[in-house]
């Protein structure tokens, strides 16, 4: 269970405490980028209590798709059959983990998803559900991908996916890595598979979600649309890789 915390001082406790309760065989592994607010020290001080709990001290803010990067390789190196996609705010409820990790048993990668029946979102203003279900559907227009919520972020891969993903070469550092991942999964070949969740919004903290994150998703994914387009006609293969 990867989690990705910046400034979630007031969120760490509580969320790894209710994985460990919900799937008490997962290792969790916090990816932390140097929080002002000191959320690595109390990570360390959990990791010192328990043996599954473990962290990631990375120099400074990179982004969430740097951080999950930096994750992923610490759990392949470590042998780690599976590995698990987490917001730390409370959002992603770690009680709906035992449902995705039994889809994957029949899958490559599940998403867990906010937009197919039976999914849904809690407290978000109408703003923010306005944004990522556009995003979502720009980028499954675009980019021809199946998929209804393709910037969530809860998701269970198998180690073997994520291998076959080309990571060295992802170059998206915000929440376009969501997108990014899904479409790379699609192209090669994975069987992705959408679980309805109720994703809940934070109640303490602040969303890191900003002008920046939004510009670099709406050009990555509009050039991955463009450049598979063209690859496309040329003849070639999928291409945006
Ligand atoms: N290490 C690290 N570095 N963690 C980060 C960074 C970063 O630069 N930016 C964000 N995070 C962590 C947060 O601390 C939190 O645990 C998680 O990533 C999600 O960040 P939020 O800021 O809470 O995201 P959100 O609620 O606005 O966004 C939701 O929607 C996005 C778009 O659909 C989440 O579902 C995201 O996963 C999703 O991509
Ligand atoms: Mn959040």
């Amino acid at each position: 269970m990867i989690i990705p915390t910046y400034n979630e001082a007031e969120n760490i406790g509580s969320v790894v405490a209710r994985v460990r309760e919900a799937v008490p065989l997962a290792d969790v592994l916090v990816a932390d980028d140097n929080s002002p607010d000191g959320t690595g020290k109390l990570a360390d001080e959990l990791a010192a209590g328990d043996e599954r709990v473990h962290v990631l001290h990375r120099k400074g803010k990179e982004g969430l798709g740097a951080a999950y990067l930096a994750g992923f390789r610490w759990g392949i190196e470590r042998g780690y059959g599976v590995l698990v996609e987490m917001d730390a705010d409370g959002s992603h409820q770690p009680e709906e983990l035992p449902r995705l990790l039994t889809a994957l048993k029949g899958a490559d990668l599940v998403l867990g998803s906010r937009w197919v029946p039976g999914g849904r979102v809690v407290n978000w203003p109408r703003h923010r559900e306005l944004l990522s279900r556009g995003g979502s559907t720009y980028s499954r227009m675009l980019l021809g991908v199946p998929i209804r919520d393709l910037t969530g972020g809860f998701r269970a891969f198998r180690a073997e996916t994520l291998q076959g993903l080309g990571l060295d070469d992802v170059a998206s550092q915000g929440y376009c890595f969501q997108v990014d991942l899904a479409r790379r999964a699609v192209e090669a070949g994975f069987h992705v598979v959408e679980v309805p969740i109720t994703f809940v919004e934070r109640e303490l903290g602040d969303s890191k979600m900003n002008r920046d994150i939004v510009v670099e998703a709406l050009w990555r994914v509009t050039a991955w649309g463009v450049g598979g387009r063209a690859g496309r006609l040329l003849g070639r293969g999928p291409a945006g890789h």
